[in-house]
């Protein structure tokens, strides 16, 4: 994207992989392989494009309660991506977090996540961060650091208390696909003053050219932060 002002943080609600799966007459367990393989190739054009921080939410913490098929098929696409997740965004120097209540994964998801942090670790530092929530949920996100607080006998501010959260960062911008125009649990906190971007496109059809058109709707956006 040249010569206009891409945003710093933004948040991809990666929503519609099962209607487009439906609509190829594929399963959903497909439409949720497609899109992962998408998130990498999103983020890593992202960062092309100048954006720091990438927060793809991949897996809600409501989705946990999907048929067990699907969402293990999920924990088995995040196990398999590990080399050409590492790759990938090795080539960016884009290290990587994962947010999420990742206590409710099981072990060798976690282990998985682990291994790629790690992997991607050297690039901590180098300005990139790739943030996927699985089994990310805001409420639970929220919850979480006012208990930390709780049991540090520590106020918070509205400052220290962003900090505290797994994703500390204001996206500037939020898009999601799908059609649906709603939150679903993502990133309430942070969003206070985000610009929130809706398209049709179903995730796994979102392209590179589609992120332009997000870039360029958000820099005709004027930002007022509640002043006249
Ligand atoms: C988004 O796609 C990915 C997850 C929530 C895991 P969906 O699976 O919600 O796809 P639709 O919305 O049913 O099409
Ligand atoms: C939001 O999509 C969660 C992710 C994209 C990971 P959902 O499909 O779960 O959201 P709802 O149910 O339409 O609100
Ligand atoms: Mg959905």
């Amino acid at each position: 994207m040249n010569g206009i002002a891409v945003p710093t943080t933004v948040g991809l609600i990666m929503d519609g992989n099962g209607r487009w799966a439906l609509q190829q007459n594929k399963s959903r367990l497909e439409g949720h392989t497609k899109g992962i393989v998408n998130m990498m190739a999103i983020s890593a054009y992202a960062f092309d494009c100048g954006v720091k921080n990438m927060v793809c939410y991949g897996l809600s913490t409501e989705n946990l309660k999907r048929p067990a098929e699907e969402v293990r098929h999920i924990y088995k696409l995040v196990i398999d991506a590990f080399e050409i997740f590492v790759s990938t965004f090795s080539e960016k120097k884009s290290c990587v977090k994962f947010i999420g209540d990742l206590g409710a994964l099981p072990e060798e998801v976690r282990a998985s996540m682990r291994r790629s942090e790690e992997a991607l670790r050297p690039y901590e530092g180098t300005g990139k961060t790739l943030y996927v929530g699985i089994a990310y949920g805001s409420r639970h996100e929220i919850v979480e650091a006012v208990n930390a607080a709780v049991e540090r006998g520590e106020k918070v501010t509205e400052e220290s208390f962003l900090g505290s959260l797994s994703m500390p960062c204001e996206p500037e911008l939020i898009i999601r696909t799908g059609g649906e125009m709603r939150l679903s649990n993502f990133l309430l906190y942070q969003s206070s003053y985000s610009e929130l971007y809706f398209t049709p496109t179903l995730f796994p059809d979102f392209s590179n050219e589609d992120l332009d058109r997000a870039f360029a709707w958000y820099a005709t956006r004027k930002r007022r932060f509640g002043l006249a």
